[in-house]
């Protein structure tokens, strides 16, 4: 199948509280099942940054929803290609809080000391995208393992 990987960052918009960010959440699970898009989104007061996989139309009128939605601003793309596989094939929208993420992930993976998306580049994103996806995978897979 033809798809394509895209990722951005942005900026959270003035006003925008936890609320807001459980219903982006939703609405992602919700469209993005439907869609046949999957992804990862992390948040951290720094900003967004999110990958989203899938076939091109839909990742492509996707991003153009969200470039237009005004809880976030100064979106960024960083990559957008084609792809043979999808690294994050089991979401269809992971969340994962950057302000939370472990400092040892974080070394070694960006250039900044905190999480920073708007201060990324499109290798450092993606090394840290597939480093948070592989923690989430060894997590789930533990607690599956001790039940
Ligand atoms: C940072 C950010 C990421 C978003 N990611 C998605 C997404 O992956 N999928 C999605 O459907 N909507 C996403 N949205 C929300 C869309 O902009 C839009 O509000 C939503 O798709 C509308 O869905 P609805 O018509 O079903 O309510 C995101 C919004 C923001 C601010």
């Amino acid at each position: 199948m033809n798809l394509v990987r895209l990722m951005y960052a942005s900026r959270m918009a003035k006003g925008v509280d936890p609320d807001g960010l459980t219903r982006i959440l939703d609405a992602s699970k919700r469209n993005n099942a439907a869609l046949g898009v999957t992804g990862v989104l992390c948040y951290s007061p720094a900003g967004f940054l999110q990958v989203l996989e899938g076939p091109p139309e839909a990742v492509n009128e996707l991003y153009r929803r969200i470039v237009r939605d005004r809880r976030n601003e100064e979106a960024t793309l960083l990559a957008y290609a084609e792809t043979s596989r999808r690294r994050f094939p089991e979401w269809s929208m992971a969340y994962f809080r950057g302000d939370g993420i472990d400092r040892a992930l974080l070394r070694g993976l960006t250039s900044e000391k905190a999480f920073d998306p708007m201060a990324m580049t499109a290798a450092e994103a993606l090394r840290f995208l597939t480093a948070v996806a592989t923690e989430r995978r060894r997590f789930l897979q533990q607690s599956a393992g001790d039940e």
